[in-house]
């Protein structure tokens, strides 16, 4: 029943094709690119039919699991590519690692405004066990920061794009169109950081969405970190958290099109929702017959008015973890094989 109520929802995204955002600031990039995808290539939608299977597989099992698990944390390798024209775009290295303190902070529910979750929904705020690493060995076994710098020629690079009559290329994802190419996507999440146009914020890809090659998010270097150029309202570092959620494999809390009380986040304990909250909404607000949880990273409240991840929200982004992005949890690029490497040739000396 469910299956089927997915399936004709899917091809309700399918049948919407590319709609528009009104609201200027914090303008969601994601499902716009979404819907690209879903345009360019409908074979997508067999792929996410069988990733909600797989999901909700994942959750069924867990949930019948009689042993109890102990709770490991997991540790994802994270490259930040820096891809500037103008000085001011290239982001200082403290501003960089103050974004990876946000997300370490939101996804161990460290952070400091937990205290502001209203009493209703406090039980469903999540610690998600999921922590992050600038990586320490790029893809060539070498030492590094986590952090590539490029200078660009061109303008607003986080949404410049390249077009032929078949398809539309991001130019931030390749180094031959004047962006950053990735670092293998199965190993590190790649985080793009370059100036958009139209007031966006930031886009990520969904699971089975796009290519390896464009797997990641890309984030404008105002709204990135919690200091530097980070500007208000989006100076928390919450962009990221949001884009983090999409890439594990969030919907918005509405749901994945544009709203409305039928449409779902295919997450049960987030409530349903008939279009996103913006700036700082006093609590309550309602919609759909019930009080949303617009403090919830997945709307678009500013960043200092968010706080959570729900009980079922980390469900899902763990079953991301343990499916289709797996092999993040084996890679190696935050270890230190370099010190391996040295100590065998000390020993030939
Ligand atoms: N533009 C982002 C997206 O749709 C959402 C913005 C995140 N919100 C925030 N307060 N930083 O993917
Ligand atoms: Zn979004
Ligand atoms: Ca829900």
């Amino acid at each position: 029943m469910a299956y089927l109520m997915k399936k004709i929802l899917l091809l309700l995204v399918l049948g919407v094709g590319c709609f528009q955002f009104t609201k200027a600031q914090n303008h969601c990039a994601t499902m716009d690119f979404y819907q690209k995808c879903l345009e360019k290539n409908p074979q997508i939608i067999e792929n996410r039919q069988a990733l909600e299977w797989l999901t909700e597989n994942y959750i069924d099992n867990k949930k019948k699991e009689t042993t109890h698990k102990i709770l490991e944390t997991n540790t994802l390798p994270v490259v930040v590519h820096v891809v500037w024209q103008n000085e001011i775009e290239n982001i200082s290295d403290e501003q960089i690692w103050s974004q990876i303190e946000v997300l370490n902070q939101d996804f161990r529910r460290m952070n400091a405004d937990t205290i502001n979750i209203p009493a209703e929904f406090a039980a469903l705020s999540a610690d998600c066990n999921i922590e992050f690493c600038l990586a320490t060995v790029d893809p060539e076994g070498k030492p590094t920061d986590g952090i590539t710098r490029t200078q660009t020629n061109f303008t607003n690079i986080g949404t410049a794009t390249v077009s032929d009559t078949l398809s539309t290329t991001q130019r931030i994802y390749y180094t031959l169109l004047g962006g950053k190419s990735a670092w293998n996507s199965n190993q590190y999440i790649n985080i793009w950081v370059g100036q958009m146009g139209d007031n966006l914020l930031g886009y990520a890809s969904l699971p089975e969405i796009g290519s390896p090659l464009e797997e990641g998010m890309v984030i404008s270097y105002q709204f990135f970190g919690n200091m530097g150029t980070a500007t208000a309202p989006y100076n928390g570092g919450r962009t990221a958290t949001h884009e983090m959620g999409h890439f594990l494999n969030l919907y918005h809390v509405w749901g994945p099109t544009s709203g409305g009380c039928s449409e779902d986040d295919f997450v049960p304990d987030t409530p349903k929702q008939s279009a996103p909250n913006y700036n700082c909404p006093i609590y309550p607000q309602t919609s759909c017959g019930s009080s949303d949880m617009f403090m919830n990273y997945m709307d678009y409240v500013n960043d200092d008015c968010m706080n959570m991840f729900t009980n079922d929200q980390n469900n899902r982004m763990e079953a991301t973890l343990n499916t289709t992005r797996a092999a993040l949890l084996s890679s190696k690029a935050c270890s230190e094989p370099l010190a391996i490497v040295n100590s065998e040739c000390f020993t030939f000396i």
